[in-house]
């Protein structure tokens, strides 16, 4: 589809120069009269509007805020004569994306509407992936049939809608993050930030400045003012994750947070207001942490408002079939082919195995299984030995990091078992390359597939990656 230029301008020789310059490649639609041109912008789908500041019916100011109001989000060029310079600056103030002054210099103008209509690109493009999101996660995006999720479900979308703590719990994996984001979509925030920390990945004196923010010199090395965490989800939610783990020198400091919306910059002098909604996340049980004194009773009060704890996989196994299709749809769906199938006896596998790892691991299984089986219908001997092997693992492996298909892990024993008779160099030679495809695969795992940034990791050129994807039949 071809991008539209809209000229509102009563001197139709204006809209002919437009059409000479620009009608290769844009449609042209002119218009005489403000009027016109609102009717047209409410009419069609117009990529960029240019607007002369003089009109017969309306100045042009009074068309730019019309144009809005009528819901047009596109950018406006104002066009003006000499000695209007003043009045199209106070068009920019009331949001024209620019302006240009007339008579044209051809070069210039082609550079200004080219430049207008990429920001337009890419505000549509931002509106677009910011729609996608919500989307994502909206609560029909996480994939259940299990009775207790439902009822969950029905809980998190009442509590969705108001203001306070909720305290989401429950086994690493099981998903208390997409969880927590779909609280926050489901709320009135969701247009504004979702803002995760992660408590326990940094040291404490890092968890603050990166928590509460620092002025200018509020330590060496704070060079310049940075905001924190609390200040950039303004209007938004928090999400305080592995709120167990927050150290507990920090935890007065947070509850001062949440009792007086108020946040100290280090370093600075004036309290700043702040409005967030808290949603925190725990895979350990906080009353435990209360009872041994790792956690301040008053603070797991203040953020356990409304605690909510989602059963891990081996509780609800009726989703099992369920997840493990979604996720082989979207890996298929990714690598534009067709989703693998699974036989009935390899899904009784899945469905007995107690995924220590909750839903995490079953969808690490299903991306491996994506990658590797060149067979459309999934078998019991293409899952994981560790799957389906009672005694897989207890020698020197573990079995809930999960392992590759046909590859031998941790046990070495199974490959004497499936290549029998092969001399030390050969089994050595096949051990390797299982090793050396199973970390390939974790580092393609670690960066959501991105082959750049696992040869990074790696420390080996793409090229490189791209000759041992290949070799080991990963692409
Ligand atoms: N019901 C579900 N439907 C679809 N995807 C899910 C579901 N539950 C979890 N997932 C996916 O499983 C993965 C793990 O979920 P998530 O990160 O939310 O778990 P978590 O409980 O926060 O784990 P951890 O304790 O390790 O941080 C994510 O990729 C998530 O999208
Ligand atoms: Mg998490």
């Amino acid at each position: 589809m071809r991008e539209k230029i809209l000229v509102i301008d009563d001197e139709s020789n204006i809209v002919w120069l437009f059409r000479e310059i620009f009608g290769d490649t844009y449609d042209v639609l002119g218009a005489h009269t403000a009027e016109r041109g609102l009717q047209t912008a409410r009419d069609q789908e117009v990529h960029l509007v240019m607007l002369d500041l003089r009109l017969p019916d309306m100045s042009g100011l009074q068309t730019l805020e019309k144009l809005k109001v009528q819901g047009y989000q596109g950018p406006v060029i104002i066009m003006t004569a000499y000695g209007e310079v003043k009045t199209a600056v106070q068009a920019m103030k009331s949001g024209a994306y620019d302006y240009i002054t007339k008579p044209f210099d051809v070069e210039e103008l082609k550079h200004v509407v080219q430049g207008a209509l990429r920001y337009s690109r890419l505000t549509n493009e931002v509106t677009r992936l910011r729609r996608e999101l919500e989307e994502r996660f909206h609560l029909k995006n996480i994939i259940t049939v299990s009775p207790k999720m439902i009822e969950l479900f029905s809980v998190i979308e009442r509590v969705s809608s108001s203001d306070v703590c909720v305290l989401v719990q429950g086994e690493s994996g099981t998903g208390k993050e997409i969880v927590a984001k779909a609280i926050h979509y489901a709320s009135p925030r969701k247009d504004k930030p979702f803002v995760p920390v992660n408590c326990a990945a940094l040291p404490e004196h890092l968890l603050e400045s990166e928590l509460f923010g620092y002025e200018e010199g509020a330590f060496s090395g704070a060079r310049r003012a940075k905001p924190g965490k609390f200040e950039l989800a303004h209007c938004g939610t928090v999400f305080l994750d592995e709120v167990g783990e927050l150290p507990l020198p920090m935890q007065p400091k947070i509850l001062r947070v949440l009792e007086e919306n108020q946040i100290d910059r280090l370093g600075g002098t004036r309290r700043l207001p702040i409005d967030v909604r808290i949603v925190a996340a725990t895979n350990k049980d906080l009353r435990d942490e209360v009872r041994n004194g790792r956690f301040r009773q008053d603070l797991y009060f203040r953020l356990a408002v409304f605690p909510i704890t989602i059963p891990p996989l081996r509780e609800r196994k009726e989703d099992i079939p369920v997840l493990a299709k979604h996720f082989l749809k979207e890996f298929a769906g990714k690598r534009n082919t067709a989703p693998l199938t699974i036989q009935e006896d390899a899904m009784d596998i899945l469905v007995s195995y107690p995924w220590p790892g909750n839903v995490r691991e079953l969808k690490n299984i299903m991306q491996q299984l994506s990658l590797l089986c060149d067979d459309p219908v999934v078998r019991k001997r293409d899952l994981p030995p560790f799957l389906w092997d009672p005694d897989w693992g207890t020698k020197d492996s573990n079995p809930s990091q999960g392992s590759a298909p046909g590859m031998p892990g941790g046990d070495l024993n199974k490959l004497f078992e499936n290549e029998p008779g092969l001399g030390l160099t050969q089994l050595k030679k096949q051990a390797w390359a299982g090793i050396e495809k199973q970390l390939i695969l974790s580092a393609l795992e670690m960066f959501d597939g991105n082959r750049t940034l696992a040869a990074d990791y790696l420390r080996v050129s793409r090229r490189t990656l791209y000759t041992k994807l290949r070799e080991y039949g990963i692409v």
